[in-house]
């Protein structure tokens, strides 16, 4: 039997996108093998991954001639030093908004990298609970970067500055495809696959082939996204079970969603409904995040005590609720809703967190 599954990531995939790559599994596209087993060489794989590339583009309206997707590994913290190497390099100024665990490790990466990253905003101060949107942005940056959902504070930004000086670099790794964007003032945005789109071990990339043309040449191959863009992403052998996955996955958003606008509209009724059930327990869940600031992925909120909400992941488990603990650095709770958790899931939870408070409050 399934569970509703609120991992933070790597998390639900749509079971629709399971049972297709289930029935693909001993033999993909009439090639009496599996897609692990091709050559990335083949005809069928690479025009596959094309396939990928195309819906990828076409479900955040890129422009082909404007803009450059590939398919990388490392995971999202790979992003982090190639962000740096490529577009600011030694001595590069580049800006940096933080807003939680995931950009405060992208700007100590661009340092170890040899750049000179510097804060143009921040919300450490109030335990980075919400997105800060007045910026002190430097004029000789090479790029802005901004994590647009904090997956461990449960914070996403609502609207992304249009009079930057210079070309935002978004991390989108636990909204990517969950809404659709204004890519207007990006230069590159990109997502670890493992939360909405994907499994772990393929990052997607988009960069505005204006942007790409401005990175550094003298960083190693594996990390230079103008070898990515040159050999199609097949510079060595790229993670092709991952890009078949979100390629199926693309698939689903297209075909059975209805595109991204659909996906908010789905995405934003699940969050209300949770959001609601905090907001009305008088008091005895506690979201963590400012009302504004508030991600419609990441649900985090406290209860009472450790004690009750060690008692009530426990129980959430026992009634096939999973993966509701916080990340390990800050406890509490987190309901992560991506976009192949349902709306039933939500409800479930809901009823479940009814009759908890019912029970200890
Ligand atoms: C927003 C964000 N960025 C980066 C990462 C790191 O991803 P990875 O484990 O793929 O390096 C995570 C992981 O949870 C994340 O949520």
């Amino acid at each position: 039997m399934r569970v509703s599954n609120f991992n933070g990531g790597p998390g639900a995939l749509p079971v629709e996108v399971l049972e297709e790559a289930a029935r693909d599994m001993l033999d993909w596209n009439g090639t009496g093998m599996s897609i692990m087993e091709n050559t990335h060489r083949s005809k069928k794989v690479m025009a596959m991954a094309k396939e990928a590339e195309a819906d990828f583009r076409d479900l955040l309206g890129l422009d082909e001639d404007e803009w450059a997707v590939v398919f990388c590994q490392g995971g999202a913290s790979l992003q982090f030093a190639m962000i740096a190497l490529n577009f600011a390099g030694p001595g590069g100024r580049c800006d940096y908004v933080n807003t939680g665990l995931w950009s405060t490790k992208a700007y100590k990466e661009a340092q170890i990298c040899g750049a000179k990253p510097r804060l143009a905003a921040s919300s450490e101060e109030d335990d980075f609970t919400y997105i800060p949107d007045a910026f002190d942005f430097d004029h000789e940056a090479k790029y802005i970067y901004i994590t647009t959902n904090n997956t461990v504070r449960g914070t996403q930004w609502k609207k992304f500055p249009h009079n930057a000086p210079a070309p935002l670099v978004a991390d989108m790794s636990s909204e990517l495809l969950s809404r659709p964007i204004d890519t207007e003032p990006f230069g590159l945005i990109y997502g670890g696959a493992q939360k909405n789109v994907g499994p772990a071990g393929v990052t997607v990339v988009a960069m505005r082939r204006s942007f790409a043309d401005k990175a550094r040449l003298d960083v190693p191959s594996m990390m230079s996204y103008p070898i990515y863009i040159k050999n199609d992403s097949m510079y060595n052998t790229p993670p092709v079970w991952g890009i078949y996955m979100c390629g199926l996955t693309f698939k689903w958003l297209k075909n059975t969603v209805g595109g991204l606008s659909n996906m908010a509209a789905i995405n934003k009724a699940k969050a209300e409904a949770l959001y609601r059930a905090i907001d009305n327990s008088d008091g005895f869940y506690r979201g963590t995040a400012r009302q504004c600031s508030r991600s419609t992925m990441n649900v985090t909120y406290r209860l009472p005590s450790e004690e009750l909400e060690k008692r009530f992941k426990k129980e959430a488990s026992q009634n096939g609720l999973e993966g509701l603990g916080g990340h390990r650095s800050v406890g509490g709770i987190r309901a992560s809703l991506y976009n192949a958790v349902t709306q039933e899931d939500v409800n479930k939870l809901i009823e479940f967190m009814v009759e908890f408070q019912h029970k200890n409050g």
